[in-house]
């Protein structure tokens, strides 16, 4: 079995983040959300895999590499432009051959891994198994209807009146059948090749497709509190360890991940909370569910619940809290006099201040 993972796409600047192109690099917990999906398909027991990169390649293949350190073996797999998903598995023919295998869509996080489904489609064998969620707005998913016996039956991509709330979620299961399906499609309205209109032809067909619904799912959608909410979940289990520098007028409670060279100083930090390589955290408190990223300052300030990505700085602060800081921002009080606000805003930022 191998897996393909898809991680082209336009490179278009993801809202709020506006400085991160490629959108499976965005951090969840310190980590890129790939990284998760490439770790999934490793403790699944697949070792060979396919990487779709496109605008973003380098991005990318710098931070994934051989793929060893996960235990993997990847091959890129380039793809001139974002022509579908469908399209992404076209353009992987060779790499496929004639292996089942687990495609991958990499800016879709799943909490708990893919053990389970890839055991249950290697018992069962359908010409495609998929994974459902329930979701508040269906119209941005692909979204499945099932019948009375809970069979796939129809498949429809962004629908504006949605059949059901169960939306795909970004991980999917096939035999080599679906060579022949992605071949016999034609682009969507959206001028892509849809992979939910290929395994609507292997319904069509009548070939097996088989689907399990899952909870515990999330794709960036660019809103900060879905972000948030991920992050506070993947804090919840990690462990406490310090790798780098905590001083004697330091109070460390609860699980606190002290990255390779951070450095705290004088402060109180209330796991769970992960502080980022070569941070530096002084005269401060870091209240629980925060990421700082590496290479980050922190000094008299306060902050919790919050996501701070790479290179940002944070002085003098007395309180921020659910607030996700993208790459080399700084956060300073504005002088006492004159009384004025003073921005220097990136597009799409939203700012609220108290009166
Ligand atoms: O996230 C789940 C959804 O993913 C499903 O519910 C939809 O049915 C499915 O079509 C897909 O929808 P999106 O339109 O949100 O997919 P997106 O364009 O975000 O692409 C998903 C990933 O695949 C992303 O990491 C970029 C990559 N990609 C995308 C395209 C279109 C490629 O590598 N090549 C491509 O041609």
């Amino acid at each position: 079995m191998k897996a393909l993972v898809l991680a082209g796409g336009s490179g278009t600047r993801l809202r709020p983040i506006t400085y991160t192109s490629a959108k499976q690099l965005v951090p969840v917990a310190n980590k890129p959300v790939l990284f998760y999906g490439l770790e999934a398909i490793a403790e699944a027991g697949i070792v060979e895999v396919g990487i779709v990169v496109g605008d973003t390649a380098e991005e990318i293949k710098e931070a994934v590499g051989d793929g060893s350190r996960f235990g993997l073996e990847v091959t890129y797999l380039q793809q001139d432009s974002p022509r579908g998903l469908a399209h992404a598995v076209l353009i992987a023919r060779e790499f496929l051959a004639d292996d089942d295998f687990v495609m991958y869509l990499g800016d879709n996080f799943i909490l708990g891994g893919i053990n389970q489904i890839v055991a249950d489609f290697q018992t069962h064998r359908p010409a495609a198994q998929i994974l459902l969620t329930r979701v508040g707005d269906p119209t941005s998913f692909g979204v499945a209807e099932l019948d009375s016996l809970g069979r796939v039956v129809g498949l429809e991509e962004k629908p504006k009146q949605p059949k059901s709330d169960l939306a795909l979620v970004g991980v999917y299961l096939f035999t080599p059948a679906i060579h022949e399906a992605v071949r016999g499609i034609k682009p969507s309205w959206r001028n892509e090749l849809e992979i939910t209109d290929a395994i609507q032809w292997l319904i069509d067909e009548s070939r097996t497709v088989r689907s399990s619904t899952i909870t515990g799912y999330w794709k960036d959608t660019g809103n900060v509190a879905d972000m948030l909410e991920v992050n506070r979940t993947v804090l919840e289990s990690i462990d406490g360890r310090c790798d780098g520098v905590a001083d004697s007028g330091c109070e460390i409670i609860g699980r606190v991940q002290i990255e390779e060279g951070a450095e705290i100083r004088n402060s109180r930090i209330v796991g769970p909370v992960i502080i980022g390589a070569g941070s530096v955290i002084s005269d401060s408190y870091v209240g629980p569910f925060t990421s700082i990223s590496a290479d980050c300052l922190i000094q008299h300030s306060e902050i919790e619940f919050s996501i701070v990505l790479r290179g940002s700085s944070i002085r003098g602060v007395s309180r921020i809290e659910a607030s996700l800081i993208g790459r080399n921002a700084r956060v300073t009080p504005a002088p006492a006099v004159p009384q004025a606000h003073r921005f220097v805003l990136g597009d799409h930022s939203e700012v609220q201040i108290s009166r």
